[in-house]
């Protein structure tokens, strides 16, 4: 069976573009034709998001404890979103593109139990499909994907797709890094890579699946038990506390060491809410709270930005890939090392 496949998504730091490229690998291993879209690479977010933006509920609660300014748009809030029909004329043209498509994944992060903001924005944005065209979701996260499931569902359903299923991955909770004083590079590829191995375990049960659709003999392949949605209701609640706490306090402000920045525009490139703007000596200012993807702090190449004081000169998160070589390297390494052991006297 050979199916063509694309698989459109948004990737905070790195995680998720990560893991559709082992999606990719594994379908293209059975034979199928994969495509990628990261959606930053053929639309303007920052415009897409700023005209009618959504956001998770830790922003509009960092909003109301801490206002950092004046809502340049309002926030509108997840719930109420879902119910509104948007459309963008500009996406129109996707309806006839992707119906070529045999399958289509969606996939992002997990932000604060849902899908990341900017992606929720793009899927209401979508045009109503007139062929059911088979979809799926797929999502990295730390363990807590919460409601993830059935947003995609939700939205994706009322864009007239065919929802079939989600595949997901626990990797590592890229937001936190920044507040560990120094980070191990090679321990964390170690660990990814093994999360890695796990991925593509699951990747293919889900293929499996995917294959008994086409072959109009489908069987559900859920790993939901009850008990595990009993354990999961105490888990989410600490882990709500949690992420509040992470970003509330530990992320919340916006902070510059000037004397550090080369006013590059990096961070004011990099923001997929295109919510950083320069005063008036050019210097990089966030004038609002935002998701938290933590793009302007890792990618900031002298370290002048902190989002507080606990943040401050902290770590910061260099991407799966190079942490994946550095455990590779070292790995590598070793090896040698251990060999010259064995050959030398
Ligand atoms: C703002 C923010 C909120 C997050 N919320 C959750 C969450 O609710 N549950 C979870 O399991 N992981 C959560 N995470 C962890 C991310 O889902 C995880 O690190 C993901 O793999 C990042 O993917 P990316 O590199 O493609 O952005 C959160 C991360 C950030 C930055
Ligand atoms: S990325 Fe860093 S150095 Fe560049 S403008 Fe932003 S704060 Fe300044
Ligand atoms: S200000 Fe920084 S952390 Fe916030 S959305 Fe923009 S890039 Fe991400």
């Amino acid at each position: 069976m050979m199916l063509n496949v694309l698989l459109v998504y948004f990737s905070g730091t790195g995680i998720t573009r990560y893991y559709a490229s082992l999606i990719c690998e594994e379908m293209e291993s059975r034979g199928y034709s994969c495509d990628t879209l990261n959606i930053e690479d053929f639309t303007n977010l920052p415009t897409l998001w700023q005209k009618k933006p959504v956001a998770l509920n830790y922003t509009i609660h960092a909003e109301e404890k801490r206002p950092l300014g004046k809502y340049p748009w309002p926030y509108l809030d997840l719930k109420n979103a879902l119910h509104i029909i948007d459309e963008n004329p500009l996406f129109r043209r996707l309806a006839s593109e992707w119906s070529n498509y045999d399958l289509i994944g969606f996939g992002s992060p997990v932000y604060g139990f849902r899908p990341a903001p900017v992606m929720i924005r793009f899927l209401l944005d979508l045009p109503v499909f007139e062929r059911p065209v088979r979809v799926f979701s797929f999502a990295t996260h730390d363990g807590a994907q919460g409601d993830y499931e059935p947003f995609m569902r939700g939205l994706l359903t009322m864009k007239g797709l065919n929802y079939v299923g989600h595949t997901d991955q626990s990797f590592i909770y890229s937001a936190s890094v920044v507040l560990r004083k120094k980070f191990d590079h090679v321990k964390t590829g170690r660990l990814l890579i093994n999360k890695s191995i796990q991925a593509r375990k699951n990747i293919n049960i889900f293929l499996e699946y995917i294959h008994s659709l086409y072959q109009g003999i489908p069987y559900w392949y859920k790993r939901d038990s009850l008990i595990g949605k009993f354990v999961g209701i105490p888990y989410r609640f600490f882990y709500s506390y949690g992420i509040d706490l992470l970003l509330n306090h530990f992320l919340f402000g916006y902070g510059i060491h000037k004397d550090d920045c080369v006013k590059c525009m990096t961070c004011v490139q990099q923001c997929p809410q295109g919510l950083i703007e320069l005063d008036d000596e050019g210097y990089p200012i966030r004038h609002y709270h935002c998701m938290y993807c933590l793009r302007c702090l890792n990618w900031c190449p002298t370290d002048a930005l902190f989002f507080s004081k606990a943040t401050d000169r902290k770590a910061r998160f260099p991407g799966p890939e190079v942490l994946i070589a550095a455990a590779q390297q070292d790995d590598f390494d070793l090896r040698v090392q251990r060999m010259r052991k064995n050959i030398l006297p």
